[in-house]
């Protein structure tokens, strides 16, 4: 069956999909989803897709985190209950991968122009945190 995404790409599921990719999956993956060479499991490099072994479709994507793939990448539908934040990761994996292959960000409901207008959350947490 194929998988639809069912959550908008926008900045802020790209945001808490970033969140979750930082809690479990740099041991493996690296910060930047490169997987450094001198990390313990020869895992993909998440930015790569044209290399990948199990699709690079939404659906397959969220199904390699969701069931695990090949012997090594552990099945995340323990540790990740919440079917929305699997699709949070899929499109954080979207956003670190090659431009060509990006969905359109989609604005976020209610609040684009006032985004736009003070610029990216991000930054502004940063410079808040910032001593
Ligand atoms: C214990 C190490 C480990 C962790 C932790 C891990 N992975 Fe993996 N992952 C792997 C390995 C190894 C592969 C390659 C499996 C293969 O090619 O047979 C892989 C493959 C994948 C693939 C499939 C790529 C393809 O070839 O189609 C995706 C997508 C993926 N990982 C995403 C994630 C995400 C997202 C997380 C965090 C939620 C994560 N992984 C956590 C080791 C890990």
């Amino acid at each position: 069956m194929l998988l639809q995404n069912p959550v908008p790409y926008s900045r802020s599921s790209i945001q808490r999909g970033r969140v979750l990719y930082v809690h479990h999956c740099p041991i493996c993956h690296g910060a930047d989803g490169k997987a450094l060479i001198e990390l313990v499991a020869n895992a993909t490099d998440l930015t790569a897709p044209a290399r990948w072994r199990y699709g690079t479709s939404d659906g397959e994507i969220f199904r390699s985190i969701r069931d695990g793939a090949g012997v090594d990448m552990p099945p995340y539908a323990t540790y990740i209950k919440n079917e929305d934040d699997l699709w949070h990761l899929v499109n954080f994996i979207r956003s670190i991968g090659p431009e060509s292959m990006r969905p359109e960000l989609v604005p976020e409901e209610g609040g684009a122009l006032a985004e736009e207008a003070r610029g990216p959350g991000e930054d502004r947490a940063q410079s808040v945190a910032d001593p």
